[in-house]
């Protein structure tokens, strides 16, 4: 990695640790930064927002939703983890599991910018409404929104369910909110793979 890269990361770290521009800062334990390749990386993912074990690890998806989406992305999609860079809508975690503010979504997205800015993917993956509405400055419902190729800003955004979603939806069905998920982590594959044929 190039000098000037690892300082803006770090310097970007250091920030978020340290940050205190919203109110979400009085209870985390833990800021949660995000984490995955920091150069040559293809695809973001972009949660909520910590939950208990991410605030108490400082981790992103590393609870049950986390492993969820572990298991859909490399056992749904033959996608390992470790190739994605993870992060959330806000580093720190909403207290009672809620759902951030548009306030606080806002003063959160400088260091989501900078990220992006620093890692340029050509995918970012939204999971569930938050991040999806945020980013897409719409009201819609993910429900009518994943599974499609959206662009935003050049870059191909692909919204999915939130696995959290999917851990109170546990049918299978055809049709069912995991049974969707399954096809769109395929999809998702497919567009990975079509990416680094043209690399
Ligand atoms: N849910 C999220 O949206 N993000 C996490 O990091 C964990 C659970
Ligand atoms: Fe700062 Fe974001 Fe944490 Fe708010 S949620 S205190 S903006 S790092």
């Amino acid at each position: 990695m190039s000098m000037d890269i690892s300082v803006a990361w770090n310097e970007l770290k250091k920030k978020v640790s340290e940050c205190q521009k919203c109110g979400l800062c009085k209870t985390r334990n833990n800021t949660v930064f995000g984490e995955g390749p920091e150069v040559n990386c293809k695809v973001v993912i972009v949660g909520e927002g910590p939950g208990a074990d991410e605030d108490a690890s400082g981790r992103p998806f590393v609870g049950k939703a986390g492993q969820l989406l572990t298991n859909i992305l490399e056992n749904g999609g033959n996608i390992p983890r470790n190739s994605l860079y993870i992060t959330n809508i806000v580093k720190c975690r909403p207290p009672e599991n809620r759902n951030p503010t548009r306030d606080e979504a806002q003063s959160c997205s400088e260091y989501l910018e900078a990220q992006l800015l620093l890692l340029h993917p050509e995918i970012v993956v939204t999971l569930g409404n938050v991040p999806t509405q945020f980013l897409l400055k719409t009201t819609q419902g993910i429900t009518g929104l994943r599974g499609q190729w959206i662009d935003w800003r050049g870059i191909k955004m692909f919204p999915m369910f939130h696995p959290s979603y999917l851990l109170r939806n546990e049918s299978r069905a055809v049709g069912s909110p995991k049974y969707l998920t399954w096809q769109d982590v395929k999809s998702l594959k497919e567009k990975i793979d079509t990416l680094q044929q043209g690399s």
